[in-house]
């Protein structure tokens, strides 16, 4: 597979910001809690990759002030567009193939990216790269075998998240990413190499469930097409998505971090 999956990234669907949103909506207030711990600082210089719809980028920019400096890097740059106003460089980057400045950044963080990327260990050598001596890698991709664990039944949505990361993973995505990080992580320069996961406990039908409502809409021509499963039980995976009697567990997000030799 040489390209960005395409089940993944998908610019031109026209609820692709909303996805995206509902993303950040999902993982913001974690990652957020960890640049906290990370020590993000006023006068940090920051990078961000694959920046989505930019809700990290802009509570970088809001903590380091006037005397930092943050760059939201993203293949799409037009959902950034906003961002420039609140202080933030609007970078328009390929990490498959792009370099990016090399010894600049305290702090380097990408999100969901590095997971459904061809070549993860090149990515992972760019990223790093771009680190001052002491400057922290933070990389965040998931382990989706979890997704959608629930008091429900033992089987609950479990041939929807099956049929999906099926087909995602055919298009290049590595549903067991975080993992990966951290190997890669340990295997380059840095040092104080660690890793933790989390997990979201969220209820049907609030925002944080719509991101895989979402994504079940994004996927069920595929699904459909691929002969997986039928429109009927999409639309029944749907309503218990919707329905608030019905809790689950998101994908483990494993967060991985390590520091670049002082
Ligand atoms: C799954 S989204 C995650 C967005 C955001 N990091 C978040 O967690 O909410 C992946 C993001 O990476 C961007 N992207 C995809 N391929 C990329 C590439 N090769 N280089 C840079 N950005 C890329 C997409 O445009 C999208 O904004």
């Amino acid at each position: 597979m040489t390209t960005t999956g395409e089940y993944v990234f998908s610019p031109t669907w026209e609820r692709e910001t909303e996805r995206l949103r509902t993303n950040e909506a999902l993982w913001d207030p974690g990652t957020l809690e960890r640049f906290d711990r990370l020590g993000v600082a006023p006068g940090w210089s920051c990078l961000e990759v694959g920046a989505g719809a930019g809700g990290a980028a802009r509570w970088l920019a809001d903590r380091v002030g006037p005397t930092g400096r943050v760059v939201a890097a993203d293949l799409e740059v037009g959902r950034l567009a906003g961002l420039a106003g609140a202080g933030v460089e609007v970078l328009e980057h390929d990490l498959r193939t792009d370099e990016l400045p090399a010894g600049e950044f305290d702090l380097v963080h990408a999100r969901m990216l590095v997971q459904h990327l061809p070549d993860r260990a090149a990515a992972v050598a760019r990223l790093t790269r771009a680190l001052k001596p002491g400057g922290w890698l933070f990389l965040e991709d998931t382990d989706s075998l979890p997704l959608f664990r629930s008091a429900v039944s033992e089987d609950f949505l479990q041939d929807v998240r099956a049929a999906g990361y099926g087909l995602m993973r055919q298009s290049g995505h590595e549903p067991r990413g975080g993992h990966f990080d951290l190997r890669l992580m340990l295997a380059g320069p840095l040092v104080d190499v660690s890793a933790e996961g989390r997990v979201v406990v969220l209820r049907g039908g609030s925002d944080q469930a719509r991101h895989y409502q979402l994504w079940l809409d994004f996927m069920r021509p595929r699904i459909v097409a691929a002969g997986l499963l039928p429109d009927s039980r999409i639309d029944e995976a749907l309503a218990e998505m919707a329905d608030p009697a019905n809790w689950w567990i998101s994908q483990v997000l494993i967060s991985s971090y390590g520091r670049m030799p002082a």
